[in-house]
């Protein structure tokens, strides 16, 4: 059993294979918060310990007793007005305007199986001996408002889920002003916060802090879980490596706005916490409404970041994504954005399909512009009708060319979208997230349709469909191209904008993946502002970043390898000087750094000489040989956030015998140190092959010494290696 309950001390125990959580409903019906951290068998509880803290309140039934304050005790679901001073989970306000809610124990229920959470994107168990489900119910009888805290336990993924279920049970209104969904309270330890902040073309870059007095916030107040920063983090001691000491990782499952961080308080006790951005947001309850706090998934590892890490890559390519794509192999794409922008017509489209089979592609994606009136950025959006005069024919004709030269096709689509240029918007300027007798904000000379009104899902719905009924799209790549700003709807309360915007697009897109299982849909936010696991339920790969220069990539992809697997990363090679940086590099080191995903190409192949065309079909077929390691091996990283000479990284099967090793070099210097690079994870005691030098390694002195490389001789060189275990 994952999950325990001792009726004598009300103490609640949840184990994975490698980690122990442990709450308590005390004596007063606080759920306090005990342990989490390394597996620890039987009762062997964690002692709290109490004493007088000046200017800390104590609940009124504690009496006399001056040494019990929720200032300062551990909690699971701290909620505002309860003399905790800290960063609480909850915060609601009651019809007479009257803040604070006292939550105590109610009771609880353990399942078998995986909790699920309507509307929203959730870890899922494959069978239901995969997971466990404990509810813990908490009440605030004066409010008559119900919370329902659920962890969801996956033992063998060594992830334990968090969710919560605010309800009122009254009769009054009441309006929820801020909602977090879990939080992480240590007694004592010294940690530092990682993150993974950027901004458009620059997405996740690792950026580790201590942990100081005051609060360390990070958030998106944007709509979109954003490009600034990703809504996941780490906390760690400060001892932590890839290869050993603790860290806990908290992950959201949502695609809105988010605020997190890490608090540390007067008596030096550490919070971590996560949940709904509080901007725009007072979400009124009426009497039997509820409000779920999207999921949280959390792990714990006491191997370092390389174990946390191959934990949230395990769930979300087995628990989060879905379908008939989840496990399939990756179709290798051609992508015609930076091959033709806005200047195509069917018969350049075409010419590329033709090279792009030549070379052994699988998929034509036809990008932005194959649509009446769409020949730049600034129009056109919402309106979907195929520019039959551009393409030369209907979409429909120009998949079927497609298909007849061997290739699948897909298309670019921005639904969410809306142009003040459209006939969409001339028809219904009230399906905008505009303020009424205000100027609106543009972000790339649009604006954004309001999901949370029923009419407007209707419509994009059925645009999405005749799309796809009319032609034979099997992918679909779903853009976002700006933030929201304006949170206002004609027909939903406007606190409740946001957040019912987030339900509006995941319905929509839950929809389209039940009516159409067939077509693959890629997620995509000007690259990678969208680029979470509420995202990945139901696009199981994103488009990683709009910026494809490859050193800027290592450090993108290092970034997101923290929390992400690399086969829902897409990634593609394009053309050089690099159409963002103008930056050169070899095609062979372009290759290697778009390999570390779903691989793909951005680049018109009649641009590509003889030679560069030879080069890219045997990259072609070099990645299909090694799509399974990269896609479902473990992944290592071998080298530091801040190392200035190469960037390498490791994919190694399930059973320790082959290897996929890569390495970048950055920039070259003149007589430089020699550059070694040291394996992980490899069998302890094994000997290896080098499959193309033949040279045979004892695996455990790769592990601790490593091998050295052949010294770069210009800059950005890029070397594969790959090791066969011979005994
Ligand atoms: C966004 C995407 C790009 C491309 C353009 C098209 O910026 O991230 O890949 O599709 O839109 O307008």
């Amino acid at each position: 059993m994952s999950i325990e309950y001792d009726n004598n001390t009300r103490i609640f125990t949840l184990h994975t294979n490698n980690s122990t959580y442990q709450m308590q409903a005390d004596s007063f019906g606080y759920l306090l918060h005990l342990y989490y951290g390394r597996r620890a068998n039987g009762f062997a509880n964690w002692e709290l310990t109490y004493a007088d803290r000046g200017f800390s309140a104590s609940p009124y039934d504690a009496g006399n007793d001056r040494t019990y304050s929720l200032d300062v005790l551990p909690q699971e679901f701290p909620s505002q007005g309860t003399g905790d001073y800290r960063n609480t989970m909850l915060e609601v306000r009651d019809s007479e305007g009257v803040y604070g809610c006292d939550l105590r124990y109610d009771g609880y229920e353990i399942r078998d199986g995986k909790y699920s959470l309507n509307g929203l994107p959730a870890v899922y168990a494959n069978h239901n001996e995969e997971a466990q489900t404990l509810i813990i119910t908490l009440k605030n009888e004066r409010l008559n408002l119900s919370v329902k805290l659920l962890y969801g336990v996956l033992p063998d993924k060594d992830i334990i889920t968090r969710s919560v279920i605010i309800k009122n049970e009254g009769t009054k209104k009441i309006t929820v002003m801020k909602l977090c969904s879990a939080c992480l309270d240590f007694t004592h330890g010294s940690f530092d916060l990682i993150t993974f902040h950027g901004h458009h073309m620059m997405e996740r870059q690792f950026d580790r802090q201590e942990v100081h007095h005051g609060s360390s916030l990070i958030g998106s107040r944007r709509g979109m879980s954003s490009h600034q920063y990703n809504p996941f983090l780490i906390l760690a001691d400060h001892d932590t490596t890839e290869k050993s000491g603790r860290c806990w990782g908290m992950q959201f499952v949502y695609s809105g706005g988010f605020e997190a961080g890490a608090e540390l308080d007067q008596f030096n006790q550490t919070r971590v916490f996560m949940g709904l951005s509080q901007e725009k947001f007072a979400y009124e309850l009426e009497a039997d409404e509820e409000i779920i706090g999207p999921e949280v998934i959390m792990t714990f590892s006491n191997e370092g970041f390389g174990k946390l890490s191959q934990n949230y890559h395990e769930c979300i390519r087995e628990n989060i994504r879905r379908g008939k794509f989840r496990d399939a192999e990756r179709p290798i794409v051609l992508n015609t954005w930076e091959a033709l922008y806005f200047d195509f017509n069917g018969k350049k489209i075409m010419e590329v399909a033709r090279e792009a089979k030549e070379l052994g592609i699988d998929m034509l994606v036809i990008d932005d512009g194959w649509f009446m009136n769409r020949n730049d950025d600034c129009r056109a959006l919402g309106d979907w009708t195929v520019d039959e005069s551009k393409l030369g024919c209907s979409l429909g004709e120009l998949a079927n060319m497609i298909n007849e030269l061997g290739l699948k096709a897909g298309l670019w689509v921005e639904p969410e979208m809306i142009s003040e240029d459209s006939r969409l918007y001339r028809e219904h300027p009230d399906w905008a997230m505009i303020i009424p007798n205000e100027k609106p904000t543009l972000g790339r000379n649009q604006l954004v349709l309001d999901l949370s009104r029923n009419d407007v899902r209707e419509y994009i719905f059925n645009v999405i469909s005749s799309i796809l009924e009319q032609a034979n799209i099997e992918y679909l790549k779903w853009d976002y191209n700006r933030s929201i700003n304006e949170a206002f709807s004609h027909e939903t309360d406007n606190g409740k904008t946001m957040y019912d915007y987030m339900l509006g697009l995941y319905e929509i897109l839950e929809r389209i993946n039940s009516c159409y299982p067939n077509v693959l849909i890629e997620g995509c936010a000007g690259g990678g502002g969208r680029f979470d696991a509420g995202m990945l339920y139901y696009t199981p790969r994103i488009w990683c970043s709009d910026n494809t220069d490859a050193i800027d990539r290592l450090k993108i992809h290092y970034g997101t390898s923290f929390g992400y697997p690399a086969s829902v990363l897409s990634a593609h090679v394009s053309v050089c000087p690099n159409h963002q940086t103008g930056r050169i590099t070899p095609l062979k080191t372009r290759y290697i750094a778009a390999m570390s995903g779903a691989f793909g190409y951005e680049l018109n192949p009649s641009f590509l000489s003889a030679d560069e065309k030879q080069e890219v079909i045997s990259q072609i077929e070099q990645y299909k040989q090694n799509s399974k390691i990269i896609n479902e091996g473990l992944y290592y990283r071998l080298s530091a956030p801040d190392c200035e000479t190469f960037c390498a990284w490791e994919y190694i099967s399930r059973d320790g015998s082959k290897i996929l090793l890569n390495v970048i070099t950055l920039l070259n210097h003149g007589n430089m140190s020699q550059i070694y690079v040291t394996p992980k994870g490899l069998t302890p005691g094994a000997f290896y092959r080098d499959i193309e030098s033949e040279k045979i390694y004892a695996a455990d002195i790769l592990m601790d010494s490593g091998f050295p490389l052949k010294m770069p001789t210009r800059d950005f060189e890029g070397y594969i290696f790959r090791f066969e275990r011979i005994q």
